[in-house]
């Protein structure tokens, strides 16, 4: 399981990153949603919040990362209005084993940290998760894994007198995935304070290699805009 994000940056940098976009593109895709949606991989529940806004469905949102789950519990704690509509589930996707299965999934930047092997084992156990008729929904682009490429700053924020800065390089780069070095640096005045460093792999598969896995799972798709990708479980 990849994960290059360093809890404490998550959200400071990703309110700003594919946040925006998503929140801009999911709703058309979740507006029919009435009864319940599984949202995998859920993080600190930047966009668990939203669903729950845009749909009046139950959310069950699945998260491994137990540092995440914290941060997704304090940011329901601060909207107790949806308190009672979200259940927060630990384990990672292919344990998934829902009471009964829901209307909807979503999935949005997750599909980047499977490991192919897994990828090809989750959609089967997501078609069994999924209502007939239900809808699946993940974030994917076109392109294949980047190149490979030296250091580079991706971006920073200011919190008080301290620098939050993320960097990043691509070490090897191959057909479906890419081996990437990432840094995450706070400093004061130019002085490094702490640095910690991450490294592993990061998957974009193909389109017509995710297009057969998907097909071959029982699922067919359904428009979406650019970036995501809609599958419904043939009923
Ligand atoms: C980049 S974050 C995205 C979080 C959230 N979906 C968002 O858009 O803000 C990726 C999340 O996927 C989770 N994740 C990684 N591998 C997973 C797996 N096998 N099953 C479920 N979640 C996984 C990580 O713990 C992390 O919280």
């Amino acid at each position: 399981m990849a994960d290059f994000i360093s809890l404490p940056f998550y959200d400071l940098f990703h309110e700003n990153g594919h946040v925006p976009e998503i929140r801009q593109k999911l709703p058309s895709l979740v507006a029919g949603v009435r009864r319940s949606i599984l949202e995998i991989g859920a993080g600190t529940g930047l966009i668990t919040i939203s669903l729950a806004e845009w749909t009046p469905a139950e959310i069950f949102a699945l998260e491994p990362s137990a540092g995440m789950r914290g941060v997704l519990l304090s940011r329901l704690g601060a909207r107790p209005e949806l308190l009672e509509r979200v259940t927060v589930l630990p384990g990672d996707a292919l344990s998934v084993d829902l009471d009964e299965p829901v209307e909807a999934m979503v999935m949005i930047n997750v599909l980047y940290a499977l490991e192919p092997e897994y990828r090809r084992q989750l959609w089967p156990v997501l078609a069994s998760q999924l209502e007939p008729g239900g809808l699946l929904v993940f974030s994917w682009r076109d392109g294949g894994p980047p190149a490979r490429r030296p250091l580079r700053e991706l971006g920073s924020r200011q919190v008080g007198r301290h620098t939050y800065a993320i960097f990043s390089e691509i070490l090897e780069s191959g057909e479906e995935g890419a081996k990437a070095r990432y840094l995450h640096r706070i400093s004061e005045d130019g002085k490094v304070i702490s640095e910690e460093e991450l490294i592993g792999y990061a998957y974009r598969p193909p389109w017509n290699v995710i297009a057969q896995e998907l097909a071959g799972a029982g699922f067919t798709q359904t428009e979406a805009p650019e970036g995501l990708l809609a599958w419904r479980r043939l009923p």
